[in-house]
């Protein structure tokens, strides 16, 4: 199945936490995030915003997960579990159903890990999930770059490019657990009797470098065969795995040009890959800052940011590039920052957008960049304003569509879909309505329906 509205019709979904804390560090003190009655760890208020996503038509609501929360700033927890840095965080796939029971329509996507889910289990999870959500479910496959995450599951950590060869093995056997049964095997005949065909389901025997596997699945095929794929492979190896596998390849890039040398990088790998380039189609995350003026958008935006700590910010961006940020002096040239263990591709976009604008960045003005929204550009505006930036970054940037984080929730894709999207789809290029069932209908829709 390809993605094959890229340039037809823009695609929405939102970047979403099961936890107080969104991608706007510290954001969660805003007092839009905690309206009564809706608290975070109940599900009223995720049924409530995937209700919201779906009457804004958005292709899916995506939870982004990790194991733990960083630890690398001072070599401690302290700053992230007193500032809510992406924490506490509960799991998604649990909430997935009880969102599911209240839509019809929407995507949900999951980050499940290839490296502390069995295959086996996981794909028992997602093709129950999908068999209950009629075929509605993504998997936005992480291969774990923190290593407190491996430390918690009493698992090695690998370097990089092994947790990329062994996600590539693993994704193997997921492909022929979703393939062992034939589609006509589930016969359910009370007169024969005959639940399962057994010559029709064909267990699988993999034993390979990283991983064993001997079974089938026994869980019925899913309306999808198996759930879409997501990756945000950033690094050469997560790009080429992205390329090889996924449907959507998720970005953080600042400028449209980023965006545009991303996207043609992407579709050249997955002709590489052997594949269509169409078959990959990019999403790069925004966070748009929208309120009837201008003038109260960034009034909004000015509230928002003045709620940042710097030691929050600090923990955010030392657990995600995986170096203490906190050892450097703030007066130095980002230039002079080692190579980063973690998500290397997210601050070398910070690097090469400063080199772009001839500009010298300190490590001070990284810390404040990623404070804002982990790097996420801020469209902040009228809804005129941020309906025409969103356009022009999807034509220039070359992806389908982005990842939408809010800046305070529900609310902020509340005033999303009232302020912006009725403007996109007046200029015809978003959907009015769904005109199929599933996720990969959706993401392949080209008519606004
Ligand atoms: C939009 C976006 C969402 C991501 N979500 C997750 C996530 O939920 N869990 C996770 O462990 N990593 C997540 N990542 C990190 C990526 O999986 C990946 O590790 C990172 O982009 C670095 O790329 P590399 O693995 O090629 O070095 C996300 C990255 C991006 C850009």
């Amino acid at each position: 199945v390809t993605v094959g509205s890229r340039g037809k019709l823009m695609h929405l979904m939102s970047l979403t936490l099961f936890s107080p804390g969104q991608h706007s560090v510290t954001g969660w003190r805003h007092p839009l995030s905690t309206p009564k009655g809706l608290e975070w760890n109940r599900p009223q208020v995720w049924q409530r915003l995937a209700q919201e996503l779906e009457r804004g038509r958005f292709d899916a609501l995506f939870f982004a997960d990790q194991p733990l929360p960083g630890n690398v700033y001072q070599g401690s927890y302290d700053s992230a579990l007193k500032n809510g840095v992406m924490f506490p965080a509960h799991d998604p796939l649990v909430l997935a159903p009880i969102i599911a029971s209240v839509t019809s329509k929407l995507g949900i996507a999951v980050s499940m890990s290839t490296a502390y889910y069995h295959p086996f289990m996981l794909v028992r999870k997602l093709s129950t999930l999908d068999n209950l959500s009629d075929g509605r479910v993504a998997w936005n496959v992480v291969t774990s770059y923190q290593e407190n995450g491996a430390e918690a599951f009493g698992a090695d950590f690998l370097s990089h490019d092994e947790r990329y060869r062994r996600a590539d093995e693993y994704f193997d056997v997921c492909e022929k657990l979703w393939n062992s049964w034939e589609p006509d095997a589930l016969v359910e005949d009370p007169s024969l009797p005959l639940m399962v065909d057994p010559s029709k389901v064909h267990p699988i025997e993999h034993d390979g470098e990283f991983i064993k596997c001997s079974g089938f699945p026994v869980t019925v095929p899913s309306p999808q065969h198996h759930p879409v794929i997501f990756q945000a492979g950033s690094s050469p190896a997560g790009r080429d795995f992205c390329a090889k596998r996924a449907e959507v390849a998720f970005a953080v890039m600042i400028t449209a040009e980023q965006m545009a040398a991303f996207s043609a990088d992407m579709a050249e790998r997955t002709e590489n890959a052997g594949r269509k380039s169409s078959d990959l189609g990019c999403a790069f995350g925004v966070q748009p800052i929208v309120a009837p003026t201008e003038a109260e958008a960034r009034e909004r935006q000015h509230e928002i940011r003045e709620l940042v700590t710097l030691d929050g910010a600090m923990s955010a961006i030392s657990g995600h590039t995986g170096f203490d940020f906190g050892s450097l002096d703030p007066t130095a040239s980002i230039k002079d920052v080692p190579e980063l263990p973690g998500v290397r591709g997210v601050f070398n976009s910070i690097v090469d957008f400063a080199e772009g604008r001839g500009e010298e960045m300190t490590v001070a003005d990284a810390v404040k960049a990623y404070s804002d929204s982990v790097l996420l550009p801020q469209i902040v505006g009228s809804p005129e304003q941020v309906a025409e930036e969103m356009i022009t970054l999807w034509e220039e940037g070359g992806g389908i569509g982005f990842l939408v984080s809010p800046p305070y929730y529900p609310g902020g894709y509340t005033d999303f879909v009232d302020l912006v999207v009725p403007i996109l789809q007046e200029k015809g290029v978003y959907r009015k309505s769904y005109v199929g069932n599933t996720l990969r209908e959706h993401l392949a829709q080209t008519s606004v329906g």
